[in-house]
């Protein structure tokens, strides 16, 4: 019989008989730290703007439960807060609820995605979660897909998969093409796979931060006539900056035609295929010529982060691609574990957070987020003094905008001291670098942010640009 490894008050696993009482103070304990925490938030500004956060270091002895306690309270009170209804500055919405509960799970579970024998539920969950999002996107019978931790890892593992398809692994001198305001993941992505900045081709875009498709075709049709070999074309549904949507029909008909991968980083937008509602210029576009598709749940229908999601239009490609064998698991023929399908080995569960938040909402709680979304992004465009600001929106529920009539050094620094200021009056927003520029950028996908929050914002905005 081994002596249990404790420190003075408590044991360091949960037990595996009795009714496991201190797991359930601690757990009592930690929640009420969190609920305080979420229940005070107006009294905060959504990022500490003094972070006196100090990070400790494990001492001989373990620490104390009380003091790991108080930590985590120091933790949680420096910490940027997205639940705050002035936090409008990213695409990290508050978490749902369930979704906190969801990571509660997957921990208490410590299940692997990399192999069925260590999650079989949750390995069942992923594959058919997974696949009845793919046909909700218009994908047919074979399709499928995965979670990864966030949307650049599903950019790569679209990619690899975008490269082998088409026989172009070991091509080095081999073309990506993105636009112009395409995500940075894909520099990321091109280092890893070695493909050299001068084989990645940035189509321009047009005065919607959509790509421009006669620059498009015009450069397709000179690459192929070059003979040049083309391993993806990529379409942006929802740019960071604007939140403009690249034209995915023509797009997708042309790669189609010239039998090239087609790949469309939806992080942002991906989310809006799946409900029935017609969004204007959104959802109406066909998604069925992408070979593969990133989405994002973290980024729009809260989500604890990470939940992003690749799918793609045939599970087979993803297979051929990512399958080595692992001679250390037991596998049963007809079985493809998880972990052989992207480029992640042990893998968190993800999706039970995401299965629980889509089944909490329903296709009407979903669809009630996205058109809150776009009413505060209306009301916001509707009451910034158009004679006074340049605006940047795509249909989505992202804003870019700058001071009009104003040289480009005097716009740097209005924006950087609206920023600062906002901040003092406890609302976050972005200051992002676009073509040569500073802009500042609101993003709506705060559930607590109300119409009266966004004339706040907006009053001081207009009467800061005198
Ligand atoms: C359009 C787009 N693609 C990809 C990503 C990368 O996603 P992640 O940060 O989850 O890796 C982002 C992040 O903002 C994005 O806006």
């Amino acid at each position: 019989m081994t002596e249990k490894i404790t420190n003075d008050e408590f044991n360091y696993f949960p037990a595996i008989s009795g009714n496991n009482q201190e797991l359930q103070v601690l757990l009592r304990k930690t929640s009420e730290l969190l609920c305080k925490w979420f229940s005070d938030t107006n009294e905060r500004s959504p990022l500490p703007l003094d972070n006196k956060f100090k990070v400790t270091y494990p001492l001989k002895n373990g620490s104390n439960i009380n003091n790991l306690l108080n930590e985590i309270e120091e933790l949680l009170y420096s910490s940027f807060c997205p639940s705050h209804p002035g936090s409008l500055a990213h695409l990290d919405p508050p978490p749902l609820t369930i979704s906190i509960i969801g990571d509660l799970i997957a921990s208490g579970l410590n299940n692997n995605l990399l192999a069925e024998e260590l999650s079989p539920s949750i390995s069942k969950l992923e594959n058919d979660i997974c696949k009845w999002l793919s046909k909700k996107i218009g994908f047919n019978e074979g399709s499928g897909g995965i979670t990864a931790s966030g949307g650049t890892l599903n950019n790569l593992n679209a990619l690899v998969t975008a490269k082998y398809s088409s026989g172009l692994t070991f091509n080095n001198e081999s073309i990506l093409i993105i636009s112009e305001d395409a995500h940075v993941s894909f520099k990321k992505c091109a280092k890893i796979l070695g493909v050299e900045d001068k084989n990645i081709y940035l189509v321009h875009t047009d005065k919607n931060g959509c790509m421009h498709i006669p620059s498009f075709i015009k450069l397709l049709n000179s690459l192929i006539s070059n003979g040049r070999e083309i391993f993806a074309v990529v379409a942006t549904f929802g740019t960071t900056i604007r939140g403009a949507l690249d034209p995915l029909d023509e797009i997708g008909n042309i790669c189609k035609e010239k039998k090239i991968w087609f790949h469309i980083d939806a992080s942002i937008g991906g989310i809006y295929f799946l409900v029935n509602k017609k969004f204007d210029n959104i959802n109406n576009f066909n998604l069925s010529s992408a070979n593969s598709i990133t989405i994002n749940p973290q980024k729009l229908i809260g989500i604890a982060k990470t939940s992003s999601l690749l799918l793609v239009s045939d599970i087979n490609t993803l297979k051929n691609t990512f399958q080595t064998g692992l001679p250390y698991i037991d596998t049963p023929d007809d079985v493809i574990n998880r972990g052989e399908l992207g480029v992640q080995g042990s893998r968190p569960a993800e999706i039970i957070k995401l299965w629980l938040g889509l089944r909490l909402l329903g296709m009407e709680g979903i669809e009630k987020i996205l058109n809150d979304s776009l009413l505060k992004k209306a009301i916001f465009i509707e009451k910034l003094d158009e004679n006074k600001f340049e605006i940047h929106s795509g249909p989505l529920h992202i804003v870019s905008f700058l001071p009009k009539n104003m040289p480009v050094a005097d716009s740097n620094s209005w924006t950087l001291k609206a920023k600062k200021l906002l901040l003092e009056r406890k609302y976050m927003i972005s200051r992002p670098f676009y073509k040569g520029k500073y802009y500042l950028r609101v993003v709506f996908g705060n559930f607590n942010t109300t119409a009266l929050h966004i004339s706040e914002l907006t009053n001081f905005l207009n009467n800061l640009y005198a």
